[in-house]
């Protein structure tokens, strides 16, 4: 049995998405139904619509979601029909080294990279034809189908526009903090970029309890929300940016965060740390590009370089969490959503990502 949901659909070497209706198949076995209450607008996304990534198509969009189960599958355990679930864009497979050994954001068993389901399938289609889920999530429709270790069970007085962000930006940029550089209290940081990933990691130093916390962008409006999410201060990029953050800082940062995914930013990292400092890579460059660091100056100042992948996240322990936190007011993700949209307006969001405005836009179902 399979049935019609509208969602936005990725064709190939197109920059736009088609709305249109694709056939869902019932879950099979381990796996749930959901249906979306709401979808962030990611940049990673829109990597997949200029053509910076390879990836299958036909591709139904979107992987930072939030819904509730419809159905689940023979021997689900882990959620039942109607949890509030939080989407997660990798599913831990559970039996690789790297899941035994807790570290399941590095899980090689998982086939979500691929868009496929673990048993190879993929759960949509359109006139007979395979469609694709992005990251196995495929968030931009009204109705998907995922592993029931990527649906994880939140509390429902969590709005789903929120939930979505927990799914991936918050879960990003608070990841990169806590989990990956294990920021204390007190510690200097610079942010490069302050797109949702980047205002996600503000986020996550104020939580960190880090100061000064200095928000870098070529946008003001992008630095005002930075600075109601706790920035201290704020900086537009330019050529002046390693002077000004040596100056607020004193001689260079702690730690330094870039969440663009520009090669010649990521390269600008170490010119802004403390001898010592950590480099953080949480922006995600287009596929097979190098990135150029002195090696002589790493090594003799001591710096530490650190790749930072979805922060790290154990969508079981990390998911429940960060919904927690943000209904003890400790996270405000609510100030991070600048536009609440339909899905037929999903083109426009990722035009205004690409002159780099809005903080984040959210697909409401
Ligand atoms: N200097 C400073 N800021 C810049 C520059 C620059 N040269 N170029 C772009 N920016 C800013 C934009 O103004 C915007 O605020 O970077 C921000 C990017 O934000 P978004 O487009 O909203 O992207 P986001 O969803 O935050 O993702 C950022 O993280 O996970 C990855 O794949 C994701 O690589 C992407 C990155
Ligand atoms: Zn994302």
């Amino acid at each position: 049995m399979s049935f019609t949901s509208r969602a936005a659909v990725h064709y190939g070497h197109e920059r736009t998405l088609d709305i249109t209706e694709v056939q869902v198949e019932e879950p099979g076995p381990g796996n749930v139904l959901v249906r979306l209450g709401a979808s962030g607008v990611c940049g990673s996304d829109r990597h997949v619509l200029d053509g910076e990534w390879p990836m299958p198509s036909p591709t139904v969009m979107g992987h930072e979601g939030a819904g509730t189960v419809e159905a689940i599958g023979e021997g689900v355990q882990d959620v039942v029909v109607g949890d509030h679930v939080v989407l997660s864009w990798f599913y831990p497979c559970r039996r690789c080294t790297n899941c035994l050994s807790g570290r399941a954001y590095v899980c090689t068993g998982s086939r979500s990279e691929e868009c496929l389901l673990p048993d190879g399938n993929t759960p949509l289609s359109r006139d007979g034809t395979r469609v694709y889920p992005y990251l196995a999530v495929g968030s931009m429709s009204e109705y998907t189908v995922v592993p029931e270790t990527a649906a994880v069970k939140i509390p429902s007085e969590v709005p789903f526009d929120v939930a979505s962000l927990l799914g991936c930006s918050i879960a990003t940029g608070v990841g990169a903090v806590v989990n990956d550089a294990m920021v204390a209290p007190g510690s200097s940081a610079v942010v490069i970029g302050a797109g949702g990933v980047g205002l996600s990691i503000i986020m996550g130093l104020k939580l960190a309890g880090a100061h000064p916390i200095i928000a870098v962008d070529l946008n003001e409006q992008k630095l005002n929300a930075a600075q109601r999410l706790g920035a201290t201060h704020t900086v537009i990029s330019g050529d002046d940016t390693q002077h000004q953050v040596a100056e607020i800082t004193g001689g260079g940062a702690d730690y330094a965060f870039e969440a663009i995914g520009r090669k010649e930013a990521i390269e600008s990292l170490p010119s802004l740390l403390v001898r010592g400092g950590t480099a953080v890579l949480v922006g995600l460059p287009p596929a097979g590009q190098s990135i150029n660091f002195d090696g002589l100056e790493l090594a003799e100042s001591g710096m530490r370089i650190l790749g930072s992948n979805y922060g790290s996240t154990v969508p079981g322990r990390d998911f429940p969490r960060l919904a927690e936190l943000y209904l003890a007011g400790k996270l405000p993700v609510d100030d991070l959503i600048s536009d609440r949209i339909s899905l037929d307006e999903v083109n426009e969001a990722f035009e205004a990502m690409r002159r780099g405005e809005r903080a984040r836009s959210v697909i409401m179902f």
